[in-house]
């Protein structure tokens, strides 16, 4: 493999990340012109990922990289994606242009950098983040040492955002009624280009003095229970990143060091034991976590590891791939196959929307092993045209172009 020094420059300079994907991959893919990723599995193209998209942003572009700024300052590349709240908007808007912020759903003009650092102080990025959510997928919650929730948000790339806002098709796929025209047009199916790359992060929002100096910090602004607009200095605890290239989805999650003992359970609104160890941990990772250790040191990035990643839904022998992050997935590791359950990704007729991501045969257990969507749509919901949205989940946060108020619509 080539030492990591030599994976950043090439996106750094503008070659297209595909051709970057192949280049550090390459002795692999003259044996085996399958797939480029799946050749070490993906643990290089996890590696490659991370260092890519936690590079210093260039100022006043969003997602793209300065390659004369020095490692560990912020903000990295990925944090200045579009928010998912910037595509899905209130009322099914048309997501506002690429480089202009408009992530408060409710259009409230945010504080500005200067008026942040006053309030809570420096951090290494300085990006807003509007954290959309502090609920899992499963409706729970993980909490911080002080018993306050996680919370996330969900960033998505040009060529994401691209396949959303303009759509080939000219079908608004950014509300409900354009996904639904989507749906019932014989000739479309759902197909992100090649480098569409999502990031789904988690965040802790630390009170004044708590220690952060294994975080990377930045500032997060969300509603609390009261609809209020709440602004903080914000801790990253966990991130996911997918991206689609030719042969499919890879799918890599990476946690911050401390998770194991530093987040914990909660229930019954209160704060249970710490989650502990990840049980999905890849025993391939550690050799991917030297490199990351290495390339990172002396930056906040060297206290992050890849969990692991996914291609498949099921290995050689053909037993399930599982896969989980303890701070977004913390409650069902051992039914958390990435890859499974977002190929569950769909989108129904009005009266039915959404198959359901979960196996409900056994209660909220997440599918795993080899998902044949049309087989399980036909079981669930016969005679009714279902498609899948290729692995996006995220496309149910639209909203219809008839409703208003904030949104949190699913
Ligand atoms: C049981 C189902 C399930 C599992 C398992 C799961 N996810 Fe998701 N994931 C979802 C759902 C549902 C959302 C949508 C959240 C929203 O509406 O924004 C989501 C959101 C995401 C997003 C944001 C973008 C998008 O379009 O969905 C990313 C990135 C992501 N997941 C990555 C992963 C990775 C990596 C893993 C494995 C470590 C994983 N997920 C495991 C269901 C799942």
């Amino acid at each position: 493999m080539l030492p990591l020094r030599h994976l950043l420059t090439p996106v750094a300079r503008g070659v297209t990340a595909a051709a970057f994907l192949l280049a550090i991959v390459g002795c692999a893919v003259a044996q085996n012109e399958e797939s480029p990723l799946s050749n070490d599995g993906g643990g290089a193209t996890a590696v490659a990922l991370f260092s890519n998209l936690n590079a210093p942003a260039l100022p006043g572009k969003r997602g793209v990289a300065n390659p004369r700024a020095r490692l560990g300052t912020g903000p990295a590349v990925w944090e200045t994606l579009k928010n998912s709240t910037e595509i899905f908007r209130v009322g099914g808007a048309p997501p506002c242009p690429w480089e202009t912020i408009c992530e408060i759903p409710d259009g409230t003009t945010p504080l500005d950098t200067k008026e942040l650092r006053a309030r809570f102080g420096p951090t290494n990025s300085t990006w807003l983040h509007y954290l959309s959510g502090n609920r899992m997928i499963d409706g729970q919650q993980v909490v911080d040492a002080h018993a306050v929730p996680i919370r996330y948000d969900v960033r998505c790339n040009r060529e994401f955002y691209d396949y959303i806002a303009a759509n080939p098709s000219k079908h608004p796929l950014y509300n409900i009624e354009g996904q639904e025209a989507a749906r019932s047009d014989p000739k479309f199916q759902f197909e992100f280009p090649r480098n569409a790359t999502e990031v789904k992060a988690a965040w802790k929002l630390l009170k004044k003095g708590e220690d952060d100096s294994r975080f990377w910090t930045a500032y997060g602004a969300y509603y609390d229970d009261d609809g209020k607009l709440q602004y903080s200095k914000i801790a990253l605890t966990a991130f996911h990143i997918i991206r689609r290239d030719q042969f499919g989805w890879i799918f890599t999650t990476f946690e911050q060091i401390d998770n194991p003992k530093a987040t914990y359970t909660y229930f019954l609104q209160e704060k249970q034991e710490a989650v502990g160890v990840n049980s999905t941990l890849n025993p391939e990772a550690a050799k991917y976590n030297a490199l990351i250790e290495k390339r990172f040191q002396g930056t906040k990035w060297q206290h992050y590891r890849v969990m692991g990643w996914q291609t498949e839904e099921t290995d050689a022998d053909g037993r399930p791939v599982l896969l989980a992050n303890t701070n977004i997935e913390t409650y069902f590791p051992k039914t958390s196959s990435c890859k499974s359950c977002h190929a569950m990704a769909n989108i129904g007729p009005n009266s039915n929307r959404r198959l359901n991501m979960w196996d409900m045969s056994k209660g909220i257990e997440g599918r795993v092993g080899n998902v044949d969507f049309q087989k399980i749509a036909k079981e669930l919901a016969p005679g009714e045209l279902f498609k899948q949205t290729d692995y996006a989940w995220v496309l149910r946060e639209a909203q219809s172009v008839h409703a208003t108020g904030q949104n949190k619509a699913k």
